[in-house]
Protein backbone atom coordinates (compact mmCIF):
# COMPACT_ATOMS: atom_id res chain seq x y z
CA UNK A 1 0.00 0.00 0.00
CA UNK A 2 1.70 3.21 -0.76
CA UNK A 3 2.16 5.50 2.87
CA UNK A 4 4.32 8.76 2.36
CA UNK A 5 7.49 6.79 3.90
CA UNK A 6 9.05 9.62 4.25
CA UNK A 7 6.48 11.12 6.42
CA UNK A 8 5.97 7.84 8.53
CA UNK A 9 9.76 7.87 8.77
CA UNK A 10 9.31 11.44 10.53
CA UNK A 11 6.17 10.69 12.20
CA UNK A 12 7.66 7.99 14.29
CA UNK A 13 11.33 9.59 14.89
CA UNK A 14 9.45 13.17 15.84
CA UNK A 15 7.08 11.43 18.63
CA UNK A 16 7.94 12.69 21.96
CA UNK A 17 6.91 12.42 25.22
CA UNK A 18 5.10 15.74 25.48
CA UNK A 19 4.19 16.55 29.93
CA UNK A 20 1.49 18.16 31.20
CA UNK A 21 3.53 21.79 31.80
CA UNK A 22 3.75 21.91 28.14
CA UNK A 23 0.02 21.59 27.22
CA UNK A 24 -2.38 24.74 26.45
CA UNK A 25 -6.13 24.43 27.86
CA UNK A 26 -7.45 23.81 24.13
CA UNK A 27 -10.01 20.40 24.22
CA UNK A 28 -9.60 17.45 22.14
CA UNK A 29 -12.60 16.81 20.39
CA UNK A 30 -14.35 13.74 21.26
CA UNK A 31 -14.00 12.66 17.85
CA UNK A 32 -10.43 12.59 17.91
CA UNK A 33 -9.79 10.76 20.89
CA UNK A 34 -12.32 8.81 19.08
CA UNK A 35 -10.42 8.62 16.08
CA UNK A 36 -6.93 8.07 18.26
CA UNK A 37 -8.50 5.27 20.07
CA UNK A 38 -9.79 3.04 17.32
CA UNK A 39 -6.30 3.38 15.93
CA UNK A 40 -4.82 1.80 19.20
CA UNK A 41 -7.69 -1.03 18.50
CA UNK A 42 -5.64 -1.91 15.61
CA UNK A 43 -2.70 -3.27 17.68
CA UNK A 44 -1.12 -6.78 16.93
CA UNK A 45 -2.27 -9.45 19.72
CA UNK A 46 -1.71 -12.83 20.39
CA UNK A 47 -5.10 -15.10 19.69
CA UNK A 48 -7.40 -12.52 19.18
CA UNK A 49 -7.34 -11.78 22.92
CA UNK A 50 -7.09 -7.61 21.95
CA UNK A 51 -6.40 -7.03 25.66
CA UNK A 52 -6.21 -3.33 26.13
CA UNK A 53 -8.80 -1.48 27.58
CA UNK A 54 -9.05 2.33 28.29
CA UNK A 55 -10.67 4.82 30.51
CA UNK A 56 -10.75 8.09 29.23
CA UNK A 57 -11.17 10.98 31.89
CA UNK A 58 -11.79 14.48 31.38
CA UNK A 59 -14.01 17.28 32.63
CA UNK A 60 -14.99 16.81 36.03
CA UNK A 61 -13.49 13.45 35.88
CA UNK A 62 -10.08 14.69 36.83
CA UNK A 63 -10.81 15.94 40.39
CA UNK A 64 -11.70 12.55 41.84
CA UNK A 65 -8.41 11.73 39.74
CA UNK A 66 -6.63 14.30 41.21
CA UNK A 67 -7.85 13.63 44.43
CA UNK A 68 -7.07 9.95 44.18
CA UNK A 69 -3.65 10.42 43.25
CA UNK A 70 -2.58 13.26 45.64
CA UNK A 71 -4.24 10.77 48.49
CA UNK A 72 -2.50 7.76 47.35
CA UNK A 73 0.95 9.84 47.27
CA UNK A 74 0.16 10.44 51.23
CA UNK A 75 -1.22 7.49 52.46
CA UNK A 76 2.10 5.49 50.88
CA UNK A 77 4.78 8.27 51.23
CA UNK A 78 7.36 8.16 54.52
CA UNK A 79 6.73 11.56 56.15
CA UNK A 80 10.30 12.26 56.05
CA UNK A 81 10.33 12.16 52.47
CA UNK A 82 6.63 13.66 52.00
CA UNK A 83 7.34 16.50 49.47
CA UNK A 84 4.72 19.44 49.02
CA UNK A 85 5.90 20.29 46.05
CA UNK A 86 5.54 16.84 44.27
CA UNK A 87 1.53 16.59 46.11
CA UNK A 88 0.54 19.71 44.84
CA UNK A 89 2.18 19.00 41.11
CA UNK A 90 0.40 15.87 40.90
CA UNK A 91 -3.18 17.55 41.19
CA UNK A 92 -2.27 20.18 38.95
CA UNK A 93 -0.65 18.05 36.07
CA UNK A 94 -3.93 16.21 36.35
CA UNK A 95 -6.64 19.30 35.89
CA UNK A 96 -4.21 20.99 33.18
CA UNK A 97 -4.03 17.43 31.39
CA UNK A 98 -7.36 17.99 28.89
CA UNK A 99 -7.86 14.52 28.34
CA UNK A 100 -6.17 11.36 30.25
CA UNK A 101 -6.68 7.80 28.87
CA UNK A 102 -5.68 4.82 31.80
CA UNK A 103 -4.24 2.12 29.56
CA UNK A 104 -5.74 -0.91 30.81
CA UNK A 105 -4.81 -4.95 30.27
CA UNK A 106 -7.70 -7.41 30.17
CA UNK A 107 -5.96 -10.82 30.97
CA UNK A 108 -7.86 -13.92 28.82
CA UNK A 109 -9.85 -15.54 31.25
CA UNK A 110 -8.45 -18.56 29.59
CA UNK A 111 -4.66 -17.66 29.75
CA UNK A 112 -4.63 -18.52 26.04
CA UNK A 113 -1.06 -17.00 25.50
CA UNK A 114 1.07 -15.97 28.34
CA UNK A 115 0.65 -12.52 30.21
CA UNK A 116 3.71 -10.78 28.93
CA UNK A 117 1.83 -11.23 25.34
CA UNK A 118 -0.99 -9.66 26.99
CA UNK A 119 0.93 -6.68 27.82
CA UNK A 120 3.64 -6.99 25.01
CA UNK A 121 -0.16 -6.16 23.02
CA UNK A 122 -0.90 -3.55 24.91
CA UNK A 123 1.93 -1.85 24.30
CA UNK A 124 1.89 -1.87 20.66
CA UNK A 125 -1.97 -0.24 21.09
CA UNK A 126 -0.50 2.68 23.20
CA UNK A 127 2.39 3.23 20.63
CA UNK A 128 -0.41 3.22 18.06
CA UNK A 129 -2.36 5.92 20.83
CA UNK A 130 0.99 7.91 20.84
CA UNK A 131 1.72 8.49 17.54
CA UNK A 132 -1.87 9.02 16.36
CA UNK A 133 -1.55 11.62 19.20
CA UNK A 134 1.88 12.95 17.50
CA UNK A 135 0.22 13.30 14.00
CA UNK A 136 -2.42 15.34 15.46
CA UNK A 137 -0.52 17.83 17.15
CA UNK A 138 -1.49 16.46 20.54
CA UNK A 139 1.59 16.13 23.16
CA UNK A 140 1.30 12.81 25.35
CA UNK A 141 3.50 10.67 27.58
CA UNK A 142 2.67 7.46 29.47
CA UNK A 143 3.18 7.92 32.90
CA UNK A 144 3.40 5.16 35.30
CA UNK A 145 2.97 6.14 39.31
CA UNK A 146 2.42 3.54 41.77
CA UNK A 147 -0.74 5.19 42.00
CA UNK A 148 -2.19 3.81 38.65
CA UNK A 149 -0.77 0.85 39.25
CA UNK A 150 -2.75 -0.07 42.05
CA UNK A 151 -5.74 1.86 41.18
CA UNK A 152 -7.96 -1.22 40.27
CA UNK A 153 -10.58 -0.23 43.07
CA UNK A 154 -10.19 3.43 41.91
CA UNK A 155 -11.21 2.73 38.32
CA UNK A 156 -13.70 -0.09 39.59
CA UNK A 157 -11.56 -2.71 37.65
CA UNK A 158 -12.47 -6.42 37.79
CA UNK A 159 -10.32 -9.10 38.76
CA UNK A 160 -9.09 -9.83 35.09
CA UNK A 161 -8.52 -6.18 34.90
CA UNK A 162 -5.41 -4.29 35.90
CA UNK A 163 -4.04 -0.64 35.45
CA UNK A 164 -0.71 0.07 33.69
CA UNK A 165 -0.70 3.60 33.83
CA UNK A 166 -2.32 6.61 31.89
CA UNK A 167 -1.68 8.52 29.00
CA UNK A 168 -1.80 12.45 29.54
CA UNK A 169 -2.82 14.21 26.25
CA UNK A 170 -3.41 18.00 25.15
CA UNK A 171 -2.32 20.23 23.00
CA UNK A 172 0.49 22.32 22.87
CA UNK A 173 2.58 25.75 21.53
CA UNK A 174 6.00 24.75 22.60
CA UNK A 175 8.06 22.91 19.66
CA UNK A 176 11.58 22.34 20.69
CA UNK A 177 11.94 18.95 22.36
CA UNK A 178 14.98 17.47 22.50
CA UNK A 179 15.75 13.98 21.91
CA UNK A 180 18.40 10.81 21.75
CA UNK A 181 18.78 7.79 21.05
CA UNK A 182 21.84 5.57 20.77
CA UNK A 183 22.67 4.24 17.28
CA UNK A 184 20.74 1.22 16.16
CA UNK A 185 23.39 -0.35 14.93
CA UNK A 186 24.36 -1.09 18.47
CA UNK A 187 21.24 -2.78 19.20
CA UNK A 188 21.63 -4.93 16.19
CA UNK A 189 23.34 -8.00 15.41
CA UNK A 190 23.37 -9.50 11.89
CA UNK A 191 23.13 -13.00 11.11
CA UNK A 192 23.65 -13.58 7.22
CA UNK A 193 27.28 -15.16 6.54
C1 LIG B 1 6.23 1.66 29.77
C2 LIG B 1 6.60 3.11 29.91
C3 LIG B 1 6.40 3.75 31.12
C4 LIG B 1 6.73 5.11 31.28
N1 LIG B 1 6.51 5.72 32.48
C5 LIG B 1 6.87 7.01 32.64
C6 LIG B 1 6.67 7.67 33.88
O1 LIG B 1 6.11 7.11 34.83
N2 LIG B 1 7.10 8.94 34.00
C7 LIG B 1 7.71 9.60 32.96
O2 LIG B 1 8.09 10.77 33.14
N3 LIG B 1 7.86 9.02 31.76
C8 LIG B 1 7.46 7.74 31.58
N4 LIG B 1 7.61 7.14 30.35
C9 LIG B 1 8.09 7.94 29.21
C10 LIG B 1 9.58 7.83 29.08
O3 LIG B 1 10.20 8.56 30.10
C11 LIG B 1 9.99 8.35 27.69
O4 LIG B 1 9.36 7.59 26.72
C12 LIG B 1 11.50 8.29 27.52
O5 LIG B 1 12.12 9.25 28.33
C13 LIG B 1 11.93 8.56 26.08
O6 LIG B 1 11.48 9.85 25.67
P1 LIG B 1 10.53 10.03 24.40
O7 LIG B 1 9.21 9.34 24.70
O8 LIG B 1 10.37 11.52 24.27
O9 LIG B 1 11.20 9.41 23.22
C14 LIG B 1 7.28 5.82 30.18
C15 LIG B 1 7.49 5.16 28.96
C16 LIG B 1 7.14 3.83 28.82
C17 LIG B 1 7.36 3.14 27.49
Amino acid sequence: MPFPVDQIDKLMRTRRSIFPGFYNDREIPEKIILDILENANWAPNHKKTEPWRFIVIRGEGKEPLADYMQQYYRAHTPPEKFNEKKYLKIRKNVLKTPCLVAICMYRDPDERVPEWEELAAVSCAVQNLWLSCHARDIGSYWSTPSSLLHADEFFGLDDQTQCLGIMYMGYYDHDDFPAARRPVAEKVRWIDH
